[in-house]
Parts: C-alpha cells; structure tokens; sequence
C-alpha cells in the first residue's frame, strides 16, 4: 500500500513525530510512505518527497516539518479537488494521511465526502481548538513557552514594580492563554470565551497595588476582544486581509490593553507579544508521545480501511472519530477551567 503523508497549516512541535511514527509503522506493516511537500499545495502540484526509514530518522526532537506546510485550500481553486483526485490516482498513492488542524482536515473531509477520497486524519494545532479530541499535539509545547514566559516576566515585573501584559496566541480560543495563566499564575487572564471588561482588569491590578503588590501579570489571548464596561468592544487585528480560509491575521490586543492599563491604574506597563516563538523549536516530551501514538493510529485506521476518520485523544486513550465530528464546531475553553485561573485574580 502507497500512503501520502502531508502537512498542513500553521507549523507545529510534533510533526515530525508524526511523520516518523507514520513511517515507520507504515513500512512495519509492509506499506511504503510517500511525503507530500507543503501540505495541499503539493498534492495540487505532485510534488512529492521520498520517506525512507533514513528521512524520518533523527527527526523526533525537531520542531517545524520537514515535509513543509501550506495554508492552501483547493476549494477555493478552480478544479482543484479533481486536480488532486488525478494526482493521487497518476501516484498510484491508495490513501492519504493529512495532519492538520480544522483547515487541513476541513479539506480532508469534504475531499472524502464529495470525492471519495481515502483519506485518515491526525489533528494538531497549539490552539487546541479542534473538536473530536481532548488535546491537540503542539498544545502542550506552547503552553510550556508561554509559561516559561510568564516566570520570567513575573522577576522582572516584580523587580520594577510594573504590570506585564503577555499576548499568546489561540485565534479564537482561549486554551493557551487559560492554561498558561493557571500554571504561571497569572493575575488576570483575558480569553475570547468569558471576557473581562477593560475596567475589571484594572480593578485587579489596583486591588494588587492596595495590598503591596506592586506588579502583576495580565495574560491576554491574541483573540481576546477589548470591551467596556459601557458594553463597547473592540477587536485588535494585524491585518483584516483573509486568507485562503477565510482568516484574518490576529495580533496587537496586548498592546493596545496595555496603555489602556497604565491609564486607568497609573503603573508603569510593558507588553510582550509571544507570536511564533510558541510554535518553534523542539516538542515536550508530552507532544512527542501523544504525536507518535497518533501516527500508529493513523497507520492501523489505514490498514483498516477507516477512511474519513481522525485519531482522537479521548481521556488517555488514543480512538478514532469521524473527521466530520472534528471540523464542524470549535472547541472551547470550559468554564471550568476559566474559573480556576480566576481564583487567582487580583
Ligand atoms: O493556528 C495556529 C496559529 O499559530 C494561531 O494561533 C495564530 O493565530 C495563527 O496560527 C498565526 O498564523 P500565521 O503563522 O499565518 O501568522
């Protein structure tokens, strides 16, 4: 059996993992492994990249992807999902194995619903946005940048008695920002999910100052939107310009909430914006496990036959579940989780 590996969307710790994974229970299992180069891109343009057992060897701590990624959607491209379903077919290739988040796996989905396509999934994102599955791979690696962050803005805050913002990422989700917030310990954390008004998180940091503590912490997700308590909100944007999937490029709300603090609170306020360094550089040891027992499942749901389905983290156990499951709602954040960083606040 002919499989074709790829890669799609933002980049992430583990993805190498995976493909390793993949590879070698691929071959395990007598099948040979094909990467596609730049997620969909390649598979429009049959740009193809041997995996040997020598390509994927060493490649477990690496962050990024060595098959290369793409945010391209060949939905929005004239004849482009039949452009793939030709290459496949001129490949020889018998399944595809499409490691993505809600985008890849979106396209994934309907290239398997409307064309036939036989295709496994295998979610990842550093969001952990995706439905069908309890976490992500990348979520734990970003969450772990985003807390080392946080300790080390927490001595110098205090050191100059400032109040810190830290913008992270998440696009319109608060996971990140949540998780990082509790294990960081946070002073105020703002998500998309259950917003704090402006004013609401100057109170916390006055509230601070009043009992001699004279810094704080405000993590921020990039998504987050700025209301008042007049009910106005605003939404911080790096650029309104969509891309193929329609998403415009989020960044900037720390900055923006940070004059707003030293206005409203009088202390001295710096703002870091996180942005790319949470998806670079080497998987936790988590992300790594959780990365290479996706790509077994993958491979098993292949030998299977279990075409239009994603390997899924349910509990600590690795299932299956209909891609369709995966793509058709956001997850996010519960209260639950909200509600234990707010303990904490102020
Ligand atoms: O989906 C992953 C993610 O890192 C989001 O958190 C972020 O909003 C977006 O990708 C950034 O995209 P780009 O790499 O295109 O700037």
């Amino acid at each position: 059996m002919k499989v074709a590996i790829l890669t799609g969307g933002g980049d992430c710790p583990g993805l190498n993992a995976v493909i390793r994974a993949a590879a070698r229970g691929c071959g395990a299992c007598g099948g040979y492994m094909v990467g596609v180069q730049n997620g969909w891109q390649g598979l429009l343009e049959a740009n193809y990249k041997p995996l040997t057992l020598d390509t994927v060897s060493g490649i477990l701590p690496l962050g990024g992807t060595i098959l290369g990624t793409s945010r391209t959607n060949p939905f929005t491209q004239e004849g482009g999902p039949e452009q793939i379903m030709k290459n496949v077919e001129a490949e020889g290739i018998d399944a595809v194995l499409a490691i993505g988040g809600e985008d890849t796996l979106g396209v994934a989905m309907k290239l398997h619903r409307d064309f036939g396509l036989q295709v496994v999934g295998v979610p990842k994102t550093i969001d952990n946005d995706l439905s069908g599955t309890d976490y992500t791979f990348g979520f734990d690696t970003a969450v772990s940048v985003a807390t080392e962050a946080i300790d080390r803005l927490h001595s110098t805050a205090e050191s100059h008695n400032r109040t810190m913002v830290v913008e992270v990422m998440g696009r319109h989700t608060g996971w990140i920002a949540v998780m990082s917030g509790i294990a960081g310990g946070a002073d105020a954390v703002l998500i998309p999910e259950f917003p704090l008004t402006v004013e609401e998180v100057a109170e916390l940091v006055t509230r601070r100052q009043e009992r001699g503590k004279n810094f704080s912490i405000v993590v921020v997700s990039e998504g987050a939107k700025l209301t008042w308590h007049s009910g106005a909100e605003e939404s911080i944007l790096a650029s309104s310009e969509t891309d193929a999937f329609g998403h415009v490029r989020l960044g900037g709300v720390g900055s923006v909430l940070g004059q707003q603090l030293e206005r409203l609170t009088g202390s001295e306020t710096r703002v870091t914006i996180l942005g790319h360094v949470q998806r670079g550089g080497t998987p936790t040891a988590r992300d790594r496990i959780l990365a290479t027992r996706f790509g077994i499942k993958a491979v098993e749901m292949i030998e299977a036959g279990h075409w239009g389905r994603m390997a899924a983290l349910r509990g600590d156990r690795i299932e299956e579940v209909e891609l369709v499951e995966a793509v058709e709602t956001c997850k996010y954040v519960p209260r639950e989780f909200f509600d234990i960083a707010s303990v904490f606040f102020g």
